[in-house]
């Protein structure tokens, strides 16, 4: 069972796997036993000692049945490794795009609140508020406003902007390293989270929030509209 679902995607994939193994192991078995009854031999000569077949039958029949085994064994290579290796791009791309899915799922989670059903909610709607459109908190004597995420992609052209976010690059950082009243959720600058953990928030981020910004204005997934971000920013922090 566990070789069948290390060979199986799934758990379906390994059950059906090894009904068919298990078929074949039967029918292979069954098969040996009704030929070893069918050539009884009418001397009580051992197996091994019974004479091999003649030279004519090794020259002729024998010879065009192992031909023949070799000519399909031929063809099913010649089919099998072409439709493997053609198949191989879009089957890489179909895991990645899953591996994405599930990713932005867990992004999606990481947002809420925990809960004892939602245990990966790290509580981002806590500060930027329960659709994630921003919010106010007490922070030390003042207040802060943790911004409305669901326009991030849109950086400084946003309504209202976002005049730090240039890129994905600087969700990363923000997340991260934290900036004035927003912690810094990375373990790296003492935060609970690890790379994944990070890496799924930024990818529901930038996908959740590309919904609302056009293609044109996206810094996150637009290079020319990151460069026109930062030309046009008095904030430019790559500027020398
Ligand atoms: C304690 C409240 C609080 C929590 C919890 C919080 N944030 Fe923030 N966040 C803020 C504040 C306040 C800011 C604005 C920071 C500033 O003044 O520069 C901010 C800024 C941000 C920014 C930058 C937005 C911009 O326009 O530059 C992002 C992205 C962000 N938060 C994402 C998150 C995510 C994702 C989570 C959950 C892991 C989270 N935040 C949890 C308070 C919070």
């Amino acid at each position: 069972m566990v070789a069948a679902q290390m060979l199986a995607e799934t758990s379906t994939a390994g059950i059906v796997l090894l009904v068919l193994g298990a078929i074949f192991v039967v029918a292979a078995g069954a098969a040996l036993y009704l030929r070893s009854r069918q050539k009884e031999q009418p001397l009580d000569i051992p197996r091994g000692m019974r004479p091999g077949p003649s030279d004519a039958a090794l020259e002729t029949p024998l010879l065009q049945k192992l031909q023949g085994w070799g000519v399909v064994l031929v063809a099913f290579f010649v089919i099998f490794i072409p439709y493997n290796w053609l198949r191989e791009p879009t089957e890489n791309l179909r895991q990645e795009e899953e591996l994405l899915t599930l990713s932005f799922d867990r992004g999606e989670l990481s947002v809420q609140a925990f809960s004892e059903e939602n245990q990966l909610g790290v509580g981002c709607v806590r500060c930027h508020g329960p659709e994630l459109r921003g919010g106010v908190i007490q922070s030390g004597a003042s207040l802060a406003y943790p911004p409305n995420l669901t326009n991030i992609c849109a950086g400084p052209f946003g309504t209202p902007p976002h005049n730090a976010i240039f890129s994905q690059d600087d969700i990363f950082q923000v997340l991260e390293e934290g900036r004035n009243a927003m912690p810094s959720w990375s373990i790296r600058y003492q935060g609970a989270l690890n790379d994944q953990q990070i890496n799924d928030l930024v990818v529901y981020l930038v996908e959740m929030s590309s919904e609302n910004v056009p293609f044109e204005d996206n810094v996150c997934l637009n290079q020319e509209a990151s460069d026109r971000a930062l030309a046009e920013s008095d904030l430019n922090p790559r500027d020398p």
